[in-house]
């Protein structure tokens, strides 16, 4: 975290105009996504494992994303899941998951979101980035999250015209881990699957239940709204991660990773701060 640190996070004004512009571009790509899927949708390839997949609305998404960024902030840098990335140089980086949630997309399950953030320091190096402000369009549900640094998290229609007033978010207050409701999801390689399965036998008997989304996206904003009560996942990348991280932070809650570090592929843990130290030790035998 330190040489994220190390980087200044702008003033306000510009957090509110990156979070305005994260907020478009996630509502825009998850209109995409939704209206224009196409009736038989396949897998277009497979990319860590045979399970992992990416369809054409992926890539499609992604270069929408990229058009969008590019046109509007041509000094940023970009990093997404399907690979285009651009190597800016205003120190902000655009970090955007076009669908999170690709095997409930593909099986045309209502649990998919786009992420997009925008963080500071270096999203590839674990540790060294952490970001300043984000926005998860759920498209099923017309809904899309946000927050930026120092503002809160909210909730509001994706429709501009819609009426209801934005929502603000709040982490659960349940502290007492079996009483929490906690999600989890898991990785595509089979060895990690056997792993996070067998961590999995000892911590169900110790919470209220455990819930399995498929989107670590909609997992971070469920902890924001207090829909679960905590989140924990190893395996998972900043795309994943980055714009619901300040989302969580920004409802009242902490992201953390392995050993009350960063967050990030050796382990994620989002909740209440009295909660988050009780689950991350339980997650933190898991090899990464
Ligand atoms: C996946 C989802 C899933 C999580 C996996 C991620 P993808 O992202 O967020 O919930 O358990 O670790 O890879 O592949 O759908 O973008």
């Amino acid at each position: 975290m330190d040489a994220a640190a190390a980087v200044s996070v702008p003033s306000d004004e510009q957090l509110a105009a990156l979070e305005q512009l994260c907020v478009e571009f996630a509502v825009i790509a998850g209109r995409f996504i939704r209206d224009e899927r196409p009736d038989r949708l396949g897998v277009a390839q497979t990319k860590s494992t045979d399970t992992d997949v990416v369809t054409v609305m992926d890539r499609r998404s992604e270069e929408l994303l990229h058009r969008l960024i590019i046109e509007a902030r041509p000094d940023d840098g970009i990093l997404g899941e399907e690979g285009a990335d651009v190597t800016g140089t205003s120190g902000l980086t655009w970090v955007i998951d076009p669908i999170d949630g690709t095997v409930n997309y593909l099986y045309e399950i209502p649990a998919y979101a786009v992420s997009v953030a925008v963080v500071v320091g270096d999203p590839s190096r674990e540790g060294a980035w952490r970001p300043v402000a984000g926005a998860i369009s759920d498209p099923s549900l017309r809904l899309v999250h946000h927050a930026r640094h120092g503002a809160g998290a909210w909730t509001r229609p994706e429709e501009e015209g819609d009426a209801t007033p934005p929502r603000r978010l709040t982490v659960s207050s349940e502290h007492r881990l079996g009483r929490s409701l906690l999600a989890t999801g898991f990785g595509y390689a089979a060895d990690v699957r056997a792993r996070q399965a067998e961590v999995l036998t000892r911590v169900l008997p110790l919470v209220r239940d455990i819930r399995r989304i498929g989107s670590a996206a909609l997992d971070l904003v469920r902890v924001a709204d207090g829909s679960v009560d905590a989140y924990a996942e190893s395996g998972i990348n900043a795309w994943d991660l980055a714009a619901g991280w300040i989302v969580v932070e920004e409802a009242g809650g902490v992201v953390v990773g392995r050993d009350g570090g960063a967050p990030g592929k050796a382990l994620t843990v989002a909740a209440g701060p009295a909660l988050a130290t009780q689950v991350a030790p339980l997650f933190t035998t898991e090899p990464a």
